[in-house]
């Protein structure tokens, strides 16, 4: 199950030291159902505000976010965000098995047997067996981030916020962990939005890239990626088309403004 998320004519003024701060300005964007969107820009551009907005834990000061048909006015119980750092959203106290059944904890006692079989499927899914009863500090970070992905699937997402989910893990992690989520959204088809600083993630796992320009923020452009599916770290990195939108890509990013370049 997934659902359209669109930021409609959206703008978040912070008020700070008694100051408007103004993050950005009349934003609109969409993600389709099941669409994999990622947004890239430079820092303090309003990434995380976006995403945050999403999520319901912030309210735009004007416009609007769209869930299906619904104005997002609190944390939407289908929408899951994970934090930039979300190794460090697990409960240092609960063990990997408890920290994923977390989202589930509402659920009636008759169903807990259950949902603890599908909470071991999940852990399955992301190759942590055998590590149930563990606890998060005993896990290397990449474990750590396998089970925050693990509890963000047992919510059964309608749409997966990703806030530069792999900026904390070495290089070869990173890559296995997008493998994880694509091959986990290929199966669940939620609507996934990506905010990362990395051009080469956001082509390698998305359908549309949106690059935000740093501030005053404007939506520059949204590139449609195009390469085929299912991705593959190696051929898909290598594929011509991948090295002309990872150029076209840098080239937007590094360009000063607020202005359109040239299209790939
Ligand atoms: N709670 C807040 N109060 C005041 N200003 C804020 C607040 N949160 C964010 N800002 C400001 O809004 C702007 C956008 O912040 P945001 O965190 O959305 O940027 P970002 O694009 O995610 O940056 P990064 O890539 O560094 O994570 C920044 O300039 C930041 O200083
Ligand atoms: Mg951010």
């Amino acid at each position: 199950m997934s659902e359209r998320l669109g930021f409609e004519h959206v703008t978040k003024v912070y008020e700070s030291a008694g100051a408007d701060f103004v993050a950005f300005d009349d934003i609109t964007l969409e993600a389709s159902p099941s669409e994999f969107l990622a947004i890239v820009g430079p820092s303090g551009c309003g990434k995380s505000t976006l995403l945050k907005m999403a999520a319901g834990l912030i309210p735009p000061t004007k416009g609007k976010v769209q869930l299906g048909g619904n104005t997002v006015s609190a944390p939407p119980p289908g929408v899951i965000y994970l934090f930039q750092q979300y190794a460090k959203s697990l409960f240092a106290w609960r063990t990997v098995i408890d920290n994923v059944m977390f989202p589930l904890e509402g659920a009636p006692r008759s169903q807990r047997a259950e949902l603890r079989a599908r909470c071991e499927d999940y852990l399955r899914q992301v190759g942590l067996s055998g590590f149930e009863n563990s606890y998060p500090w005993q896990l290397s970070g990449g474990m750590q981030q396998r089970v925050a992905i693990a509890r963000a699937l047992a919510a059964d997402p309608q749409v997966l916020l990703l806030d530069e989910p792999f900026s904390a893990v070495d290089a070869l992690t990173r890559m296995e962990l997008q493998t994880l989520v694509l091959q986990l959204w290929e199966r669940r088809k939620f609507t996934a939005i990506l905010v990362t600083h990395d051009v080469e993630e956001a082509i390698f796992l998305a359908d549309r890239v949106a690059v935000l320009s740093a501030r005053p923020t404007s939506l520059k452009e949204i590139i449609d990626v195009g390469l085929p599916r299912p991705r593959d770290q190696l051929a898909t990195r290598e594929d011509p088309r991948f090295l002309k939108l990872r150029h076209h890509l840098t080239t937007s990013l590094l360009a000063k403004g607020s202005g359109h370049v040239v299209a790939a």
